[in-house]
């Protein structure tokens, strides 16, 4: 970015001035990605692409609903919010666009039963749900969706903002599927994480059907989208990725990871699962606190002097509910608590950062720079068995 900013390049914004680093990396763009997505328009953010593709999508069709999955997610602005499948982002901005369906995530019966109706423009999905939990589709699901949208004249949109560009060990995750949709987005790692930048790719006839004339090419613009200097550190990014072979990296030292957190899965009961693919992993806690306030309030109150029992015994059926609603509450919020209290020991003890998915706040992410050594990843491994083991104590 230092040498870009010395060469004194012009860092030209909005389309109409053809800016050279943008130009450069739609070309390379168009060349990495599988299916013939030749067409690149350039936003800001992930959500940004998102808009761009579900509006690219519409431009092109003559049908007007689009499917999504539940539990997914793409972003937060109207549009993408629309197609997000988690009711605590939606809830406070609804009624949202109308005519979007969800459908359950990896289930293609109930895809063809949607798309059987006639009037899907597009289905929007990604190849792993990341916010959701980092939850894998079953085998052959980006096929089987490939297929179904070539029957129903249906555009698949896939977002691989967060799998694309090596997380999962594949420069995208559909080549592992050997598929391609319609339209990808990407964004996050595309700048190398550095300058905000957002891309939708396109085929060729996709493009042409919705902005190829005069009147249509300026109907979905942004002033920043494609500017040069965003442009100059995805290239880089994307040097850096092909000559250090990240994405290989990516899915060798995942794999260690994944085996070695495997290993502390099968010992310590609050651990449930890890899963995921490449350096895109997660571990799911479980830690049941069921019973455990109740307990706690029953024994408090056979202690306190007087008959506290007894008035409990005689509060109303609607008083007693309200407070066993509060203390089943209260556990939820504790059972959450051990993963935050887990994050806190990596972190304050081992300085290891970590976090929880949006939707899901007892799925840890695993999901470290792709650069990640085989020792760094041992040194990680060795903080969580470090973590475990005194909260196992802490436990018992
Ligand atoms: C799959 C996916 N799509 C879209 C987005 C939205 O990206 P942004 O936060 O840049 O708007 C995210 C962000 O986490 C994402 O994971």
């Amino acid at each position: 970015m230092q040498g870009y900013l010395q060469a004194q390049f012009p860092t030209f914004i909005q389309y109409l001035s053809a800016p050279l680093h943008a130009s450069l990396l739609a070309q390379r763009l168009a060349a990495l990605a599988p299916g013939g997505l030749n067409r690149v328009f350039f936003s800001n953010s992930g959500t940004e692409a998102v808009e761009a593709a579900l509006k690219l999508a519409l431009a092109a069709s003559d049908k007007r609903s689009v499917v999504y999955c539940d539990n997914g997610y793409h972003g937060k602005t109207l549009g993408a919010l629309s197609v997000t499948g988690r009711a605590k982002h939606r809830t406070p901005f609804e009624p949202l666009l109308p005519r979007c369906d969800s459908l359950p995530f990896g289930d293609l019966h109930a895809l063809r039963r949607r798309l059987e109706q006639g009037d899907v423009a597009a289905f929007i999905v990604e190849p792993i749900q990341g916010e959701g939990g980092v939850i894998l589709p079953p085998p052959g699901y980006l096929a089987g969706v490939r297929a179904l949208c070539d029957e129903f004249d249906c555009l698949w949109i896939l977002d691989e903002i967060q799998t694309g560009l090596g997380r999962t060990g594949k420069l995208f995750a559909c080549e592992w599927d050997n598929t391609a949709p319609d339209i990808m987005v990407l964004s996050k790692s595309l700048s190398g994480g550095l300058v905000p930048i957002g891309a939708t790719l396109s085929r060729d006839a996709v493009w042409e059907r919705a902005y190829g004339d005069i009147d249509s090419f300026a109907l979905h613009t942004s002033t920043f989208g494609g500017g040069n200097f965003a442009a100059a550190a995805a290239l880089a990014a994307l040097d850096v990725l092909e000559q250090d072979g990240l994405c290989a990296n990516a899915a060798e030292v995942g794999a260690f990871l994944q085996a070695g957190l495997q290993h502390l899965v099968d010992r310590y009961p609050f651990l449930v699962a890890v899963r995921g693919r490449g350096l895109m992993l997660a571990i799911e806690f479980h830690q049941d606190m069921r019973g455990g306030v109740q307990a706690l309030v029953k024994e408090l109150a056979g202690r306190i002097p007087g008959q506290a029992m007894a008035t409990y015994r005689m509060l109303s059926g609607a008083a007693r509910a309200h407070l066993e609603a509060a203390a089943q509450a209260l556990e939820q919020n504790l059972e959450d608590m051990f993963v935050l209290r887990f994050m806190t020991k990596l972190s304050e003890e081992h300085g290891v950062l970590t976090f929880v998915t949006a939707n899901n706040n007892r799925v840890m992410r695993i999901q470290p720079p792709l650069v990640l050594t085989r020792e760094e990843a041992e040194c990680f491994l060795s903080a969580f068995a470090s973590v475990c083991e005194d909260l196992a104590t802490f436990q018992s």
